[in-house]
């Protein structure tokens, strides 16, 4: 049975949206980010290598922990905090319905 759940993004501009995101499509966070037309570029594809889709996420939600390729990815990626994560490397499940993200500033 689909699922659709709520993520609240905030831009680079400071403005939240709230996103309706199937979970049933086997869509990830970046992928759904460049649906709705934000300035993500996703240049690897989603294979955790360009760090392009960096993502701070602010709620605290349980997350999947991070591979080793996202490790390092965010080891060299810029403006990272505690919180980095790659929109790619996050799949969207029914458990992160009311996730807040906030897209991380160009490299
Ligand atoms: Fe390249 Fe996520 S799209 S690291």
């Amino acid at each position: 049975m689909s699922q659709d759940i709520i993520l609240y993004l905030t831009d680079r501009e400071g403005t939240t949206h709230s996103l309706t995101a199937p979970t049933d499509m086997n869509m990830n966070l970046m992928e759904l980010c460049k649906s709705y037309e934000f300035p993500v570029e996703g240049t690897c594809g989603g294979m955790a290598l360009c760090a392009s889709c960096q993502v701070y996420v602010s709620s605290s939600h349980p997350l999947p922990e991070r591979s080793e390729d996202e490790e390092a990815m965010l080891a060299e990626a810029f403006h990272v905090q505690e919180n980095s994560r790659l929109g790619c490397q996050i799949h969207l499940t029914p458990e992160l319905d009311g996730l807040e993200i906030i897209l991380a500033p160009e490299e």
